[in-house]
């Protein structure tokens, strides 16, 4: 796709009626991102994700999937510390979820991993940037890239990425110049979330997507809808007409 310079469509889904939605919507790759943590588990940050938390919700996506590649996060600290850990854990993501890749953050640091997850068959997406499961190492949420020196550390650690055989890397919260050049640098795609438009793709966290929470999105992110009032308002209407008594009406009463 990035050959013929068509746009690689990305979103998280975290459980079976989303993977139906995503599929149906065409979307390309599905993502069991580690946000899973924070949107749907209600951590304060992605560290306290377990692999065993990543196969349970991949194993519901992966039953709603037909043609989008599945790719699983792999969580903080199931592949820090080191290739064997990677191996063993990436192993078991992909035997017991189903999924087709594993996602690493991080970058010439973990390219021995890397290079070793594929030379055991196991296809690798990297990612750079604002990774957050170094959030307290990165001193907070923040745009990395911006000074010249971890500019140039980023391109170094794309290069890394791809010549251990990563087949795509996501740039996170990257200013839009830096993520331009490094799509330019690179012959693998970029996918990018804060990272601008000239990625070969874009990735989207579902209920930013969907504004299925009741705090606001991040800047980066696009509501194009609005679920978290309507349920809110379903879930009223409900309560309410139980307490009337208007539900259930005749109809939706079993017949004598
Ligand atoms: O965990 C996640 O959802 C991610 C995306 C934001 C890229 O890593």
């Amino acid at each position: 796709m990035k050959a013929k310079g068509e746009r690689i469509t990305c979103a998280t889904a975290y459980d079976w009626p989303g993977a139906l939605a995503l599929e149906e919507a065409g979307i390309d790759l599905c993502l069991v991102g580690d946000s899973l943590g924070m949107v749907v588990l209600g951590y304060e940050s992605t560290l306290p994700v377990t692999v065993e938390e990543m196969i349970h919700h991949a194993r519901a996506v992966k039953r709603g999937l037909k043609r989008a590649l599945l790719v699983v996060d792999m969580p903080f600290m199931s592949y820090q510390a080191g290739p064997a850990q990677a191996l063993l854990n990436a192993g078991r993501i992909l035997k017991e979820s189903g999924a087709e890749a594993v996602k690493l953050e991080g970058g010439a640091g973990i390219a021995p991993s890397v290079r070793a997850l594929r030379e055991a068959g196991i296809a690798v997406m990297g990612h750079l940037g604002l990774t957050p499961q170094s959030v307290h190492a990165l001193g907070g949420y923040r745009i990395q890239g911006r000074i010249r020196a971890e500019a140039k550390a980023m391109l170094a650690d794309a290069k890394a990425l791809q010549a251990a055989g990563a087949f795509a890397v996501v740039l996170e919260g990257v200013p839009a110049a830096l993520a331009k050049s490094l799509t330019k640098a690179l012959r693998i795609p970029t996918i990018g979330i804060g990272a601008g438009a000239a990625c070969d793709g874009q990735v989207q966290v579902w209920h930013d997507l969907l504004g299925a929470l009741p705090q606001p999105a991040p800047r980066h992110a696009r509501a194009f809808a609005s679920q978290f009032p309507g349920q809110v308002a379903a879930l009223k209407a409900y309560a309410d007409a139980v307490r009337k008594g208007s539900f259930p009406a005749a109809a939706e009463t079993p017949a004598p």
